[in-house]
């Protein structure tokens, strides 16, 4: 038999998608399915977590003890008590994807308040960083074992339009990465950045914003084509998968820091 050095990396090895019932957590789900993993998705609500897991299932029906979900509102005043309770029922992991982002923060500088600056860190910093510290806690110390923040191409590229308090965030957690791969060692601690993704995330803009948008992006950068979940996907694989790389910030953009 040929040996699978390779394509059987990540059987066997179980993978909590935090924010996996989005467009890229979909994919990436697909895809650790694919390579023989096992994969606990969650977000805020249950009947999402359920849909998701049921459409796993349906398109891969020889993985149906390796896909099962969970609801954990990461937005609540009782996040701390509800990420204790999801990785209750969760159990050890070998990798943990944090993929959740609420609605785009772009908030003008001038209508910045306390409020709305905590708000818009409640889900993709402060409950990112909650995750990570009673996560680790259902992790062997290894180095095979990882964590995958996601941040975004903005954290390096800034753009007009009231981005700025995301280029905060995302610039953070890629420090936050960088610091955690030292603090969290042997565990592996990365971070994947991406560039214009066409999903859900968009949705905001309303159908023809969106088709604005994207169309006007196309017209600027090198691929010529938003990223697609199932492309970014790959950067989250290779950071599970390489159990030499920590520390790093992956980006997939489309060509976006070219222009
Ligand atoms: N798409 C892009 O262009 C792009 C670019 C740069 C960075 N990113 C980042 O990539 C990540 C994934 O984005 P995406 O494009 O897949 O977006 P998406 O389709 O909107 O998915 C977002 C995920 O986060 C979950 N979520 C939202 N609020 C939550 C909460 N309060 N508690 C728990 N989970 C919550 C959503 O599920 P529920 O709503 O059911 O809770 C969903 O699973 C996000 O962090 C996003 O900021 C995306």
């Amino acid at each position: 038999m040929s040996p699978a050095r390779f394509t059987n990396k990540l059987a066997g090895q179980r993978v909590l998608l935090v924010g996996g019932t989005g467009g890229v957590g979909i994919s990436v789900a697909q895809a650790l399915v694919e390579f023989g993993a096992t994969v606990i998705l969650s977000s805020s609500r249950a009947s999402k977590v359920e849909d998701v897991c049921a459409q796993l299932v349906s398109d891969y029906p020889a993985a149906k003890d390796r896909v099962s979900g969970f609801a954990c509102d990461l937005a609540s005043p009782n996040v701390e008590a509800n990420i204790e309770g999801l990785f209750k029922n969760v159990g050890e992991v070998d990798h943990i994807v944090y993929m959740a982002g609420d609605r785009l923060p772009t908030i003008p500088l001038e209508e910045v308040t306390l409020e709305k600056w905590q708000k818009c860190n409640q889900v993709r910093t402060i409950a990112a960083v909650l995750v990570v510290k009673i996560g680790t806690k259902y992790m062997k110390k290894d180095r095979h074992s990882s964590i995958v923040l996601t941040g975004g191409s903005i954290s390096e590229k800034p753009i007009a339009g009231g981005w700025s308090m995301l280029a905060l965030i995302g610039a953070g957690l890629n420090g936050l990465a960088r610091q955690l791969a030292f603090d969290l060692a042997p565990i592996r601690v990365n971070c994947v950045a991406p560039g214009v993704i066409e999903t859900d995330l968009w949705q905001g803009m309303g159908e023809e914003g969106k088709k604005e948008f994207f169309a006007n992006h196309e017209s600027k950068i090198p691929t010529g084509k938003v990223g697609q979940p199932v492309d970014l996907a790959e950067a989250y694989l290779y950071c599970l998968k390489d159990a030499n790389a920590t520390g790093i910030v992956i980006h997939s953009n489309s060509g976006t820091f070219l222009i």
